[in-house]
């Protein structure tokens, strides 16, 4: 069930948390934003430095990558959903800690519950692990399993879980690029194999 009014109440939540350490050096907190009814959703890593300065995801070069690839298979940013699995920058963009991600990751199952998105692509380790994890599956290496689809659940909710590398990690190595580009396309496949199922049982009109 979409569940806009909650996701607005996370995000004023989200701006005033102090849960863990890293709310002290933030300038913003970076909820996510994107569309509240989008059937995909886009989960990175933490903010860095300029989605720290804007309070927005993905809004520095490799969000620039990102743009590209989410336009280059037919959608716009404004369809999806975008957000990270922690929503503070970790000083000089350090990974977050285990205890960062548990102390911030309930609000990221909220967004999930509220958007109730049939696919999320996870991008890069950090948001892959959490999600695989939570589902009872072992994580080991993101190269290895990117491009795959697994069958995830949250809350009620049934998910296409598509891993996918971290678009940061292709700014410099073309193969990355390569790789995320076909990943894109699997997802772009599952998109419209969704849009065939909502055809048949009439709810075309939200494609
Ligand atoms: N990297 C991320 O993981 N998230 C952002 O929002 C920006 C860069
Ligand atoms: Fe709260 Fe998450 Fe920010 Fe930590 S990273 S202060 S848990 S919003």
């Amino acid at each position: 069930m979409k569940n806009c009014r909650e996701l607005v109440k996370l995000e004023e939540e989200i701006k005033k948390c102090t849960k863990c350490p890293l709310h002290a050096s933030r300038k913003n907190a970076v909820p996510g934003e994107g569309n509240p009814e989008a059937i995909i959703m886009f989960i990175g890593e933490a903010p860095g430095r300029n989605e720290d300065l804007e309070g927005r995801p993905f809004v520095g070069a490799a969000g620039r990558l990102l743009t590209n690839l989410i336009e280059n298979i037919g959608l716009r940013r404004e369809d999806v959903y975008i957000t990270n699995v922690v929503k503070c920058r970790p000083p000089n963009n350090r990974d977050p800690k285990p205890e960062e991600i548990k102390a911030c990751s309930p609000y990221l199952d909220r967004q999930i519950n509220c958007i109730a998105p049939r696919i999320i692509v996870t991008l890069g380790r950090h948001s892959t692990k959490y999600l695989l994890e939570k589902n009872g599956y072992n994580f080991r290496s993101i190269l290895k399993i990117h491009g795959k689809i697994y069958n995830i659940k949250i809350g009620y909710i049934d998910i296409k879980l598509i891993p996918t590398l971290h678009p940061a990690a292709a700014l410099y190595n073309p193969r990355f690029v390569k790789i995320l580009e076909e990943d894109f396309n699997r997802i772009k496949n599952e998109i419209r194999k969704i849009g065939k199922e909502e055809e048949k049982i009439g709810l075309e009109k939200f494609f």
